[in-house]
C-alpha cells in the first residue's frame, strides 16, 4: 500500500469558492483526488467576500498572529468541509473582503505583495495552532510561492514544521508576483535573499522566482510546458531560475474533473448524450445557436470559444483570422469570455459585423460554458502559450473537436488529424500567426464538409480520451516522496 501523507494544499482560487480560470478547477479537483487516494489533505485559501456572502463557515481559530516584518498582523480562520476535505479560510477583512480577487477591475490591488505574502505565512502559523504536522505543503503559483521560503528560513526549528517538505506547482509562469523592493521589510525577506538567484528581479521582488529557488520540488502542469519553461523563449524570463532547479523540476499533466464535465451526466446542458448515442448533441447544437440568436442550421459547423480574454489566449493574431474565416466560410462562431477591454470590444465588433454568423457573450457563466462545449462542432484554442489547458480536455469529452496550437499542455492532449486514415482527435497548428489559424480552421472545416466519415471517427476517438486525476495523483505522490527525501537531505 502506498504511503499516506498529511498535506496542506494552499492556493488563491478554488472552484466553488473563487474562480477566474483553470487554477480554481485544479484547486478543487486535485485535493479531492488526493483525498480519494487516502491522504489527509486540507485546503487553505483566503476568506474572500464571495465566500463570506455565500457559505456558512465555522470558526477554526479565533485569532492567529502572522509575523509581517517587525510586527504581527492578526486574522481569524474559518472552515467548512467540502466532500470530506477541510477547507480553511484565512479571514483578514482588510486584505480579502473585496469585490474581486486580484484587482479592482482596472488595476491590480497595490497591496497584493502584502495580501499574498500574508497568506503564504498564515498557512504555516495555522499548522502550528492546529497542531497539524504536514508531510507536504503544496503551493500553487506566485500567490503562495513565499511559503517555501518562510518554511525553510523561519520554521527550520519548529516542532510541527521542521520535517515538512514543500512542492510548488506552476500553473502559469507569466504571472510572477513582481513588487517594489521596499516590500522586502514587511515580507521579512532577508538581505542575503534579495539576490538574482533568489527573489531579486531588476531591483524588484519576484515571488515566483523565490518560490522556485526555495521549494523542495517544482512542477509545471504539463510535460510540454515544463519543457518550454527551460528554454529562453518559453520561460517568461525565468530560464535561469528553472535551469538552476532542473534536477527538481518536472511536468505533471492536470486531470479533468469528469464529475462536472461529462455529457452523460451534465445537467447544465439541454440534452445528455454519449458515445453510443449522439442524438442529444444535435439538440444541444440547436439550442446553442438559439441562445446566441444565430440561425438554427444543422449543417453549418459551429466553432466555440470559452476563454479568459487575454493575450495568452492568442487573440492578437486570432481576431483578424476570425474575420477572414467568417467572411469566407459557411460557419458560425460562438464566444464566451471576459477580460481585457480591447478584446471584448473587438469581439463585439465581430458580432455586429456578422450577426448571422457570430455570437458573443462577455461575462462569466458556467452554464454557457457547458452549452458551448456540448453544442459546438469544434472548439478553438489558439493560445500563445498554454501551461495545460482544461477546455480542450472538456471539448474532447463532449465530442467537440479541438483546434489548437501546438504549445504546452495542448500538444500533450490533442492528436492532429491524419488525412490518410482519419486518426487523431483534433486539429493542431504550429505558428502564432493569423495565417496559421486560418489555414488550420479551413482544414478543419473542409474535413467537416468533405470527409464526414473521418470527422465522425475523430469524434469517437476524442470522446474516448480520458485524462483522469487518478494517474496524475500517482505522479504527485511520487513527487511528494521525492520532495520529502530532498527535505531530509537538508539541502536548500
Ligand atoms: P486558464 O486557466 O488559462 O483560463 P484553462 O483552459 O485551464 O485556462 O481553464 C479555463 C477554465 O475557466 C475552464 O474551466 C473554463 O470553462 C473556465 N472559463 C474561462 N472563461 C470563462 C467564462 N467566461 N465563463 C465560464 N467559464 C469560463
Ligand atoms: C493556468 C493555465 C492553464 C491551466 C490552468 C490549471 O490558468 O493558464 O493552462 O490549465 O492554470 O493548471
Amino acid at each position: 500500500m502506498s504511503k499516506k501523507y498529511k498535506i496542506i494544499f494552499t492556493i488563491s482560487e478554488c472552484n466553488g469558492f473563487a474562480k477566474t480560470g483553470g487554477l480554481a478547477d485544479v484547486g478543487m479537483s486535485l485535493p479531492l483526488a488526493l483525498k480519494e487516494h487516502g491522504h489527509d489533505v486540507r485546503i487553505v485559501i483566503p476568506f474572500y467576500r464571495g465566500v463570506s456572502r455565500n457559505y456558512n463557515t465555522m470558526t477554526a481559530v479565533h485569532s492567529l498572529g502572522v509575523p509581517m516584518g517587525d510586527h504581527e498582523a492578526w486574522c481569524s480562520v474559518r472552515y467548512l468541509i467540502e466532500e470530506g476535505v477541510p477547507v480553511y479560510f484565512i479571514e483578514h477583512n482588510g486584505f480579502f473582503d473585496r469585490d474581486r480577487i486580484y484587482d479592482d477591475g482596472n488595476y491590480e490591488y497595490g497591496d497584493n505583495a502584502l495580501r499574498f505574502g500574508f497568506l503564504s505565512r498564515a498557512v504555516l502559523q495555522l499548522c502550528k495552532v492546529l497542531h497539524f504536522m504536514p508531510d507536504i505543503i503544496h503551493c500553487n503559483d506566485w500567490q503562495t510561492a513565499m511559503t517555501p521560503y518562510y518554511l525553510k528560513e523561519y520554521e527550520r526549528d519548529n516542532y510541527f514544521l521542521s520535517k515538512t517538505a514543500s512542492v510548488l506547482t506552476i500553473h502559469n509562469a507569466a504571472f510572477q508576483g513582481k513588487f517594489w523592493g521596499g516590500f522586502a521589510g514587511p515580507l521579512a525577506i532577508a538581505h542575503k535573499d534579495m539576490v538574482s538567484d533568489c527573489f531579486e528581479d531588476f531591483g524588484m521582488i519576484n515571488f515566483l522566482k523565490g518560490g522556485i529557488a526555495y521549494a523542495d520540488k517544482i512542477n509545471a502542469v504539463s510535460p510540454g510546458y515544463a519543457e518550454e519553461l527551460t528554454t529562453y523563449v518559453g520561460s517568461h524570463g525565468l530560464h535561469d531560475s528553472f535551469m538552476r532547479r532542473q534536477q527538481d523540476f518536472s511536468g505533471i499533466l492536470n486531470g479533468c474533473d469528469y464529475h462536472i464535465w461529462d455529457p452523460e451526466i451534465d445537467h447544465l446542458i439541454p440534452a445528455q448524450f454519449s458515445l453510443d448515442d449522439l442524438s442529444g448533441k444535435k439538440l444541444c447544437k440547436k439550442m446553442l445557436q438559439k441562445s446566441f440568436n444565430l440561425p438554427q442550421l444543422s449543417h453549418t459547423p459551429v466553432i466555440g470559444i470559452v476563454s479568459r480574454l487575454t493575450q495568452q489566449k492568442g487573440f492578437d493574431y486570432t481576431l483578424s483570422a476570425m474575420r477572414d474565416i467568417l467572411i469566407n466560410n459557411d460557419v458560425q462562431v460562438v464566444i464566451l469570455g471576459a477580460g481585457e477591454s480591447w478584446i471584448q470590444d473587438a469581439l463585439h465588433g465581430l458580432a455586429w459585423e456578422f450577426p448571422e454568423k457570430c455570437g458573443v457573450t462577455i461575462r462569466y457563466s458556467e452554464e454557457v460554458a457547458h452549452y458551448i462545449e456540448a453544442g459546438s462542432d469544434m472548439f478553438l484554442m489558439p493560445s500563445l502559450f498554454e501551461p495545460c489547458g482544461l477546455n480542450q480536455m472538456y471539448s474532447l469529452k463532449y465530442g467537440t473537436l479541438p483546434i489548437v496550437r501546438a504549445v504546452g499542455g495542448l500538444k500533450n492532449t490533442v492528436e492532429h488529424y491524419n488525412i490518410l486514415d482519419g486518426s487523431g482527435t483534433g486539429f493542431v497548428f504550429q505558428l502564432p500567426t493569423s495565417g496559421d489559424v486560418v489555414q488550420c480552421v479551413n482544414f478543419a472545416l473542409e474535413t467537416y464538409h468533405k470527409r464526414p466519415t473521418h470527422f465522425q471517427k475523430m469524434i469517437h476517438q476524442a470522446m474516448q480520451q480520458h485524462f483522469d486525476w487518478r494517474s496524475s495523483t500517482i505522479k504527485y505522490e511520487e513527487l511528494y516522496e521525492s520532495a520529502i527525501k530532498k527535505r531530509q537531505s537538508g539541502s536548500r
